[in-house]
C-alpha cells in the first residue's frame, strides 16, 4: 500500500526493521518502501549510522545523492534515477532523495542491518529543544 505523502516533506517511508519484524534479529537486513509526492517529494538529508543502503526505483525519476566525508572535502555525488535504476548510499554518509518528476515516485531499499538507525540532519541541528542548540 502506498504511504500517504500529504505531509510537510511529501514523502512517506514504510519500514520493516527488527522492531516491525522481530524475526529479522541478527539477520543484518532491513527493508523500506518509500513513496514520493510528484515534483518536490523529499526524503530530507539523513544518515543511517549502522547500514549501507541500496535503493531501487520502481516508479518515477528521483534525484538522489550523498555527501562524502570531511577527509575528501565533502564532495556531493548525485544522480537522477529512472525506473529500474539502483544507487548505493555508503554507511554513515548524509544522503537524500528528491522527486523531480511530475508523477509520484516509488522506491524500495535494502539496508545492511536489522537496526539501521536514522538521523535526520536538520532535526539534529535545528530540532533539538531539550535544551536547544544556540549558536551564540
Ligand atoms: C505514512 O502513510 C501511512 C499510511 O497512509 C500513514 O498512516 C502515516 O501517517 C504516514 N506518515 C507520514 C509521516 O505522513
Amino acid at each position: 500500500m502506498p504511504g500517504n505523502t500529504g505531509n510537510a516533506v511529501g514523502s512517506n517511508v514504510t519500514t520493516v526493521n527488527v522492531d516491525a519484524l522481530p524475526g529479522q534479529d541478527t539477520l543484518g537486513i532491513a527493508i523500506v518502501h518509500i513513496d514520493f509526492a510528484p515534483y518536490g517529494g523529499l526524503k530530507p538529508p539523513h544518515t543511517h549510522p549502522h547500514a549501507t543502503k541500496v535503493l531501487v526505483v520502481l516508479e518515477g525519476a528521483p534525484l538522489v545523492g550523498f555527501v562524502s566525508s570531511n577527509q575528501d572535502n565533502n564532495p556531493l555525488f548525485t544522480k537522477v534515477l529512472n525506473k529500474g535504476d539502483a544507487f548505493v548510499f555508503p554507511v554513515g554518509m548524509i544522503h537524500f532523495q528528491l522527486n523531480i518528476g511530475n508523477t509520484p515516485a516509488v522506491a524500495f531499499a535494502g539496508l545492511s542491518s536489522q537496526n539501521p538507525g536514522v538521523i535526520t540532519t536538520a532535526n539534529t541541528v535545528f530540532g533539538s529543544d531539550h535544551p536547544p542548540i544556540r549558536m551564540c
